[in-house]
């Protein structure tokens, strides 16, 4: 039998993570589950978000379904701190940030994929004046440990560094009589290896899946080094290796826009830390927001993985008596995992009942009501987060 580490962090993250353990049973997935501990209440009690233990974990059984977290701005984290860790000085770091980069977790993977009959999904006017609802299948991969991410920082830097930047002639053009006590720089970083590797996972998506072409969504005509790398990376690897696949290129400025003109022309798009955000998030917007949008971090070395939904911890909502939040972007997050596992048969199986249930529009939780989330949206008739996992169940 196959071990799961459970990370349900904070907030709404155990409550959508039980419930999926609940789907995941009774779709016949065989499985044992431990807990690791991880998120704000570590902080708090032991000055550490992601205690070694739970690395310890993640190393030995490789796959995790994680929930949400909790973070707070530097000064709030110190303050919630106990006592005898506030004189160590600690600093609050992300245990996310610090899950991907120990684990290497480069491989973002974003799906957004419409649910027919889900009334969260875009529409859009036809020439005819007709309203119609273009059918969303795209995934996003996101280079997730790089980049304007990547944590290369400075305000006020040092002689060294600024000496460095004063080497490039377009800084001393443009910033070289700025006093550097007036400059802040982030860097925006690719190796070829990671970019290499979420342009090769990409790819493999599109092969495996049978999407018709691969996206770059970066600016390379501006960002020359970076964007350029990947893209002519994406080039002659799509010439090398995948011929039958179309590459596209793409503006992140502009793919934002077509991004509702024309949502349902694209299959797989690949970006770096930055726009791969951004893009996600803007298609999952197509497909009915956080409580639908679902991902994978991987590192297809070590085959470590974790499946989170990308929603937060939704702090308002975690102490109703009756939760009200989605669990379907934690069960789609699962069947990812299924996917990733080889236990393809009881991700489609999960998927399907999600599909009937929300076809059949009898059980919808307040988002997909459209209404405010408030405690009262169950006499309202929403269906709680519990009822939403036991529809889904009822249709397995
Ligand atoms: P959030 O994603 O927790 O919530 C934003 C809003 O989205 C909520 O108020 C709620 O209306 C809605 N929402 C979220 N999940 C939903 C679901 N499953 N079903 C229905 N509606 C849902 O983001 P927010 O409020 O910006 O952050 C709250 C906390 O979560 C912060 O401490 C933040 O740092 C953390 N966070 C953690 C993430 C993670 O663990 N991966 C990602 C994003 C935020
Ligand atoms: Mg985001």
């Amino acid at each position: 039998m196959r071990t799961i580490v459970s990370l349900p962090g904070d907030g709404i993250g155990r409550v959508v993570l039980d419930e999926t353990i609940r789907v995941l049973n009774a779709a016949g997935f065989k499985a044992e589950y431990v807990e690791g501990d991880i998120g704000w209440e570590f902080w708090k009690k032991e000055g550490e978000a992601l205690p070694q233990r739970t690395i310890d974990l993640l190393e030995k059984h490789k796959i995790a379904l994680f929930g949400a977290i909790t973070s707070k701005p530097k000064d709030e984290a110190f303050e919630e701190l106990a006592p005898e860790f506030k004189e160590k000085g600690l600093i609050y770091a992300s245990p996310i940030v610090k899950l991907r980069q120990h684990f290497n977790l480069d491989i973002c993977a974003r799906p957004c994929k419409s649910y027919d009959g889900n009334p969260l999904n875009f529409i859009r006017r036809a020439a005819d004046g007709s309203v119609e609802e273009p059918p969303v299948d795209v995934v996003i991969f996101r280079q997730n440990t790089e980049g304007l991410y990547g944590g290369v920082e400075w305000t006020n830097p040092s002689e060294q560094v600024h000496d460095a930047f004063m080497t490039h002639p377009r800084f001393v053009k443009n910033f070289g009589s700025t006093p550097k006590e007036d400059v802040s720089i982030s860097t925006r970083i690719f190796t070829r290896k990671a970019t290499e590797r979420i342009v090769r996972a990409a790819f493999e998506h599109a092969k495996n899946y049978g999407y018709k072409s691969v996206t770059v969504a970066e600016k390379p005509n501006v960002i020359r080094e970076t964007s350029g790398m990947m893209y002519k990376m994406a080039q002659q690897m799509q010439a090398a290796d995948y011929p039958e696949i179309e590459l596209w290129n793409t503006n992140i400025d502009a793919q934002m826009m077509w991004l509702t003109k024309n949502p349902e022309t694209y299959g797989v798009i690949v970006a770096g830390n930055m726009f791969g955000d951004i893009i996600s998030d803007g298609f999952a917007g197509l497909i009915g927001g956080l409580g639908f949008a679902c991902s994978a971090q991987m590192n297809p070395e070590t085959g470590v993985a974790v499946f989170e939904p990308t929603h937060g911890s939704a702090p308002k909502y975690a102490d109703y008596d009756t939760s009200i939040v989605n669990p379907i972007a934690m069960v789609e997050s699962a069947c990812m995992m299924l996917d990733h596992i080889d236990e393809k048969v009881i991700a489609a199986k999960i998927r399907k009942a999600v599909a009937k249930v929300i076809k059949d529009s009898k059980v919808q939780t307040y988002d997909m009501k459209k209404v405010p989330g408030k405690p009262d949206v169950i006499e309202k008739g929403a269906a709680s987060t519990q009822q939403m996992a036991d529809a889904i169940i009822a249709e397995l």
